[in-house]
């Protein structure tokens, strides 16, 4: 049996990057896979899991707006009657010097990163509890949890806040047999790195690439299927006595205890 075969599961700003990785692979190991994105790229994505036989829904859903989440998962409840897991990952990053930034870019960072975490797991939350069993899995960073660039200030709060939120949410739902906890990635390959290379090098991001992965153990950034499989392992059965804590997966790239780590 797949690890999430007869699994409802829901993945926020699934349309792309990270998001469609998780989908991907929480399908391929059985789940029927809810994809919730505010881009109306989430329909085409959708599309090329249903084609290659997969279970699915699009949502075409803000996660920042209240009303519009709510709507989304009462539609899941309708068609599937319980959610099994939720992955929260739609986030967002602009790059900006602290005194340089206005409040509309921290808030911007706030409320999809913050408050769309907040607003899905309040949304879905009392269903979990109704089944007496749930798992959520917020994607935090490692940016902000243990490490930083300049520009990152607005994004790196959000991302250490969303492990404070696991960590207190998990103590609180733990009695309900539904379990909380965060990966905290390195740098993957998706349209955020891209876009994050090209803010810091317009005119050369793929050398941006190249830098980031040289100072990586592994030599290499993640792969979107990476963070999948580890989502879906949080996701199932297997992490059953998991909560309330973080994974890190970034080939290492946090490991370095000097400057030098190309050999
Ligand atoms: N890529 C990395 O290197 C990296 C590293 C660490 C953590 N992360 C985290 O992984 C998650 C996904 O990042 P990514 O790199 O795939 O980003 P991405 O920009 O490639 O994709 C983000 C997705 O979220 C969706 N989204 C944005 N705002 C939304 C909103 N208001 N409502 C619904 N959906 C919305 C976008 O439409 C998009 O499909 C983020 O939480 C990010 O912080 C990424």
């Amino acid at each position: 049996m797949k690890k999430m075969e007869n699994k409802i599961a829901i993945v926020t700003g699934a349309a792309m990057g990270n998001g469609k990785g998780i989908a991907e692979v929480l399908a391929k190991h059985g789940a029927t896979t809810i994809l919730l994105d505010v881009s109306k790229q989430v329909h085409d994505t959708a599309k090329e899991l249903t084609e290659r036989g997969f279970e699915t829904m699009a949502l075409e859903v803000d996660v920042t707006n209240n009303e519009d989440v709510k709507a989304g998962i009462d539609k899941v409840i309708e068609k599937y009657e319980r959610i099994d897991a939720l992955i929260n990952n739609a986030g967002v990053v602009r790059l900006a010097n602290f005194e340089d930034m206005d409040d509309e870019t921290r808030d911007f960072h706030f409320n999809i990163n913050i408050n769309g975490v907040w607003n899905v797991t309040k949304a879905t939350l009392p269903h979990m509890k109704k089944a007496k069993q749930g798992r959520i899995v917020n994607l935090s960073s490692v940016t902000g949890t243990m490490v930083a660039d300049p520009g990152e200030t607005a994004y790196a709060t959000t991302k250490a806040a969303i492990l404070g939120f696991t960590k207190s949410l998990a103590r609180e739902v733990a009695p309900d047999n539904i379990t909380v906890n965060a990966i905290l990635p390195g740098y993957v390959l998706t349209p955020m790195a891209e876009q994050m290379a090209k803010e810091t090098n317009p005119d050369n991001p793929q050398e941006v690439i190249d830098g980031i992965a040289s100072g990586v153990p592994l030599g290499r950034l993640g792969k979107i299927e990476e963070v999948g499989e580890l989502a879906a392992f949080l996701a199932s059965d297997e992490s059953s006595y998991i909560t309330g804590t973080q994974i890190v997966i970034d080939g290492g790239s946090t490991l370095p205890e000097t400057v030098s780590v190309g050999s």
